[in-house]
Formats: C-alpha cells, sequence, structure tokens
C-alpha cells in the first residue's frame, strides 16, 4: 500500500491483541448477524472499534474491512465522511455547541467563544486532562430550546455561557452531570458501544428517551418472527381500522399514485408553443 499524500510505502496497520480481537470479532458477529447484508453493518461497526479505543484507528478500519470483505479504501471513506467518527485521540466527553442559525444568535456563538477561552483550546481539541473535547456542532432538531449544547449525543438546552462553563467544570471534576433530556452521562466510548447496538444499561435510559415509538419496534417485531402489530391510524388521516387500505388508497402512505407525468392536465416538461 502506498501514502499517495508523501510517496512513502505504508506500513499495515497493527493488529489488536489476540484477546481485544476476539472479543471485538464475537461482538462483530452478533452486530453483522442482524443484517440481510454484512457491508450493511459498516456503522454500527466502526462504533464498535470506536468503543474500543475512543476513536476510529486504521487498526479499528482494517478490522472493519476485513471482517465485512471490504477494502479498507471503502472504510476510510465512510470513516471520513461522517463527523460522529473522531480520527485522533479525542477526551472523555465530547462538548458539542451548536452554532447554527437559531442557535447562534440565540447565544451558541458566545457560549462556544467563552468555552474555548475557559477550557483554552480551540474547535477539535482537547483539553490538557483528557476529559473534555470541544467543538461546534451543526442542528440538532433542537432548535426550540436554543441554545443547545450536546455532551456525548446528550441534551443540555437553553444554555447561556455561565451554565455551559460550569458544566464543563463539572464533567473535569467527575461530578454528576444530568443532561435535561436522557439518562445519566456516560462516557464517549460508552456512548459509542450503545450507538453501535448493544443495549444501553444506564438506569432510566428507556424512561428518559420515552423509549422507542411503535413505528421503530415494528421491524424489530418482523425481524424477531412475530406478528407485525395493528396499525396506528394518524389522528391526521381520514382513518381506516383495519389492515388493509381502502382501494382508492393502494398504497400505506397518502401520497398521491398520479404525478404530473401521468396527469394530461398537468404535463409534465417544458411549456411548448402551442401550450403558450
Ligand atoms: S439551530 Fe441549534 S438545534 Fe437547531
Amino acid at each position: 500500500m502506498t501514502d499517495v499524500s508523501l510517496g512513502m510505502p505504508q506500513l499495515p496497520a497493527p493488529d489488536y491483541p489476540a484477546d481485544v480481537r476476539a472479543r471485538l470479532e464475537a461482538d462483530a458477529r452478533d452486530v453483522i448477524a442482524r443484517y440481510p447484508d454484512s457491508r450493511s453493518a459498516l456503522l454500527p461497526l466502526l462504533h464498535l472499534v470506536q468503543a474500543e479505543e475512543g476513536h476510529v484507528t486504521r487498526t479499528g478500519m482494517a478490522f472493519c474491512a476485513e471482517i465485512l470483505g471490504l477494502t479498507t479504501a471503502e472504510v476510510t471513506a465512510v470513516a471520513t465522511f461522517y463527523t460522529m467518527y473522531r480520527r485522533k485521540p479525542s477526551g472523555d466527553y465530547q462538548v458539542g455547541v451548536c452554532t447554527n442559525t437559531l442557535c447562534a444568535v440565540m447565544g451558541g456563538d458566545a457560549i462556544f467563544d467563552e468555552l474555548k477561552e475557559h477550557l483554552g483550546v480551540g474547535n477539535n481539541e482537547t483539553t490538557e486532562d483528557g476529559k473534555v473535547t470541544l467543538e461546534h456542532i451543526e442542528c440538532n432538531a433542537a432548535c426550540d430550546f436554543a441554545p443547545v449544547v450536546m455532551v456525548n449525543w446528550e441534551f443540555f438546552d437553553n444554555q447561556t455561557p455561565e451554565s455551559a462553563k460550569r458544566l464543563v467544570d463539572d464533567l473535569r471534576a467527575g461530578r454528576d452531570v444530568e443532561p435535561t433530556r436522557g439518562a445519566k452521562l456516560c462516557t464517549y466510548k460508552e456512548t459509542a458501544r450503545i450507538l453501535a447496538g448493544f443495549p444501553d444499561e444506564r438506569p432510566g435510559a428507556v424512561e428518559a428517551s420515552g423509549g422507542a415509538g411503535h413505528a421503530s419496534l415494528v421491524g424489530l417485531r418482523l425481524a424477531k418472527g412475530e406478528k407485525p402489530p395493528a396499525k396506528v391510524v394518524s389522528p391526521r388521516s381520514s382513518g381506516y381500522a383495519s389492515d388493509e387500505p381502502p382501494a382508492d388508497h393502494p398504497s400505506s402512505h397518502d401520497a398521491p399514485q398520479q404525478t404530473s407525468a401521468s396527469d394530461p392536465a398537468h404535463p409534465s416538461g417544458p411549456v411548448t408553443e402551442e401550450e403558450e
């Protein structure tokens, strides 16, 4: 293999110690068995190797490639595309400040600037004690609670520069911190393992999240070979209670079956001279 940027041959990634590899292989087989096509397991497996080392290393990517029958280039392309995969050693707590438009104008920019000064780090940098990595993040669909800070993907709503500084001080001091929503915080490695698809065993985690919704659970029940639950009728729909949709709604949702291409009153394509 050649490192194109340097024109130097690149050494193969070192392997995990035998006991670590055996444990990761068992976990990986568990994850892969959930998918009809093994390559679909790449995203959770990247979380799995991130849970091992705190970031996605060359060793982790080589492991994913080998066990899924992919090339390291394919795995690298995915691992470097998504920002939830970290590529360098980072802190136990990933503190993300939303600086998208609404949070920014509601104080997110001020929070980020003050945290940088308070912690003595820049964007994507880690405090000297290895506890906190600061980053600015994009909108996490919690705009009603702007400005929002996330720690290891748990929400801290309606923050101020002062509350955010107290938050990072508590994290660095090892004091318990409660997110606005969600269960008690865990470390980044523990979070990565949950994201890999292993049970979230934090006390109260299911209750705090409200649990999975009906639609999310349908696929799980089907995968277990159980009968799918009865259809839930949306309060906004015309309301049909049986499992069979009426003849004028042949699809399971309410999307119109006719498109402009099949509707002579609304032909698609550019307007012709005759039509003008
Ligand atoms: S802009 Fe911050 S959560 Fe949407």
